[in-house]
């Protein structure tokens, strides 16, 4: 939403190599802050309770709500083709795009795609109104019922039940407990029970595909694993994440002053929003720690100019895709 996404840059966009920013960061004594190992005594930000961090992306929603922030993402359809298509045996795919924000993700894809539904969640309530907002102002007629949204927080209450996929939620409660906290609270005895009538004529049935786009890093570390834990709940088996996501190192991470780290590689905006820097392993332990396959996983990286002050900026993100496997 700030300046992330600004380039059309595709993942496999080599302008610099990755490892030799490293080194020439990791040796520059005045950016040392950002590499050292962090005590949460030097932060009282980092006591930020779980409302607060939603609060303060409501809040930044309520100051935006102009849509100022709104640029499709139209670079993502290279990035992940698998949205372009459908197949025989599946006609009407589903996605669930996590933390939508206005829609900038959303948006292309609906375009893109006549035939994907597209199922989009957010922290917050104005937002999610701005998104359909966009998107019926873009709509070709059939957007309208391709297109759901529901507010929600990925990273404590998890999905709404009827977004579940039934098969893939049996087999999971047999190997493990499972992490959709309403499934957990009734033990999946009585999953049917914990879901009203309503949510039972909208079940989904599980998901093809889920974009996680520059969402996760918005999430505090702790609370990382759950939101993906949930992923892997309303993925149906073979389905798969596509991610995308602020990388070491981007330029946006050496810009913040020391006081603004709230924990390693973590940092906190003025406006009391996250945003947290991945390495690889990072995003690979988090996705294969949730029982994902790891597909695809790397740096993009991107040498952008701002003609007007004359500087290069180098924008390190990374690309991920990720899959659940398919039932035996
Ligand atoms: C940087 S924006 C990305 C928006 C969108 N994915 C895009 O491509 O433009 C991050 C979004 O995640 C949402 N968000 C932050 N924490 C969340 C949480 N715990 N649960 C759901 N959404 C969250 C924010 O409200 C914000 O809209």
């Amino acid at each position: 939403m700030n300046s992330e996404g600004e380039v059309e840059a595709e993942y496999f966009s080599k302008d610099f190599e990755w490892e030799e920013l490293r080194s020439e960061i990791e040796s520059n004594p005045s950016l040392r802050h950002h590499f050292q190992s962090f005590s949460s005594s030097s932060s009282s930000s980092s006591l930020q309770s779980p409302q607060s961090d939603v609060q303060a992306w409501k809040q930044f929603h309520t100051r935006h709500s102009t849509g100022k922030f709104f640029k499709e993402r139209r670079y993502l359809l290279k990035e992940f083709p698998e949205l372009l298509s459908s197949s025989p045996s599946n006609s009407n795919p589903k996605l669930l795009e996590v933390g939508c924000g206005n829609g900038s993700t959303i948006l292309p894809i609906l375009r893109a795609n006549k035939d994907i539904v597209v199922y989009a969640c957010d922290c917050s309530d104005e937002t999610l109104e701005k998104a359909k907002e966009i998107i019926t102002a873009n709509a070709v007629d059939s957007f309208k019922h391709r297109f759901y949204t529901f507010c929600c927080d990925v990273s404590t209450n998890g999905f709404p039940n009827w977004l579940a996929c039934n098969t893939c939620r049996d087999q999971f409660l047999q190997k493990q407990s499972c992490c959709l906290s309403d499934f957990k609270e009734d033990n999946g005895l009585h999953l049917r029970e914990s879901c009203s009538s309503d949510e039972f004529d909208r079940c989904v049935g599980g998901v093809d595909f889920i974009t996680l786009i520059f969402t996760l890093s918005a999430v505090p570390l702790e609370r990382m694993p759950k939101s993906i834990k949930e992923c892997f709940t309303v993925l149906k088996p073979g389905g798969m994440v596509l991610f995308r996501d602020y990388g070491l190192y981007d330029m946006t991470m050496l810009r913040f002053e020391s006081d603004k780290r709230v924990g390693f590689r973590e940092y906190m905006r003025s406006d009391g929003t996250r945003s947290y820097f991945f390495c690889l392993n990072t995003v690979r332990n988090l996705f294969l720690g949730a029982g994902f396959i790891e597909l695809e996983l790397d740096y993009c990286c991107v040498k952008s100019v701002n003609r007007k002050k004359g500087k290069s900026m180098r924008r390190v993100w990374v690309h991920g895709k990720f899959q659940k496997p398919a039932l035996q």
